[in-house]
């Protein structure tokens, strides 16, 4: 038995499978999330679902859930999107053979080893904050200045002792 059906709570996962309620007809009823392996979610209220009564039983319900009705449309042959439709952040896989990433708030990843990226360049639209060393094997280059301890780079001056005869030495300029 199929029936099409829709969500009417998000999914709870406390047991074996997450379960979902859902309405069909004028009934309420509980069936097991089907989920492909390696990818899981909580389908929103209200989606779109089809119901399966294995075997016919209607104490052994699964349910499907269907596309998100906010998912991202018209997509072209063979481009992917995955992600949250509720709130908009999402990975997308387009045509062009980029990935591209939209976060509606932070992105965190947290890596136990090493992080390699390897690309000609990596920029960056804001500030780099880094707790811990920078090594680099080439130049570092500002437009404005670097500053060493509180020593600016661009502005600092040498002090002078006195010369030989006594006479106090005015301090260096800073560099050119
Ligand atoms: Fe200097």
């Amino acid at each position: 038995m199929v029936k099409q059906t829709k969500t009417t709570l998000p999914a709870v996962d406390i047991k074996a499978f997450p379960t979902v309620q859902i309405t069909y007809m004028t009934r309420t009823a509980i069936g097991k999330l089907v989920e492909n392996y390696g990818i899981h979610g909580s389908p929103p209220k209200d989606t779109a679902c089809l119901l399966i009564c294995v075997n016919g039983d209607e104490g052994n319900k699964y349910v499907i859930p269907l596309s998100a009705q906010t998912r991202q449309k018209n997509l072209k042959e063979g481009e992917f999107v995955t992600g949250n439709f509720k709130i908009g952040s999402i990975i997308f896989f387009d045509e062009e053979g980029n990935i591209n990433i939209t976060s509606k708030g932070e992105l965190n990843a947290t890596v136990e080893g090493d992080t390699t990226i390897t690309t000609p360049n990596l920029n960056l639209n804001g500030n780099l904050i880094v707790d811990g060393t920078i090594e680099a094997t080439d130049t570092i280059t500002s437009d404005v200045d670097c500053i060493s301890d509180g020593i600016s780079g661009k502005g600092h001056t040498h002090p002078q002792g006195a010369d030989s005869h006594g006479s106090v030495e005015v301090d260096t300029g800073a560099p050119i």
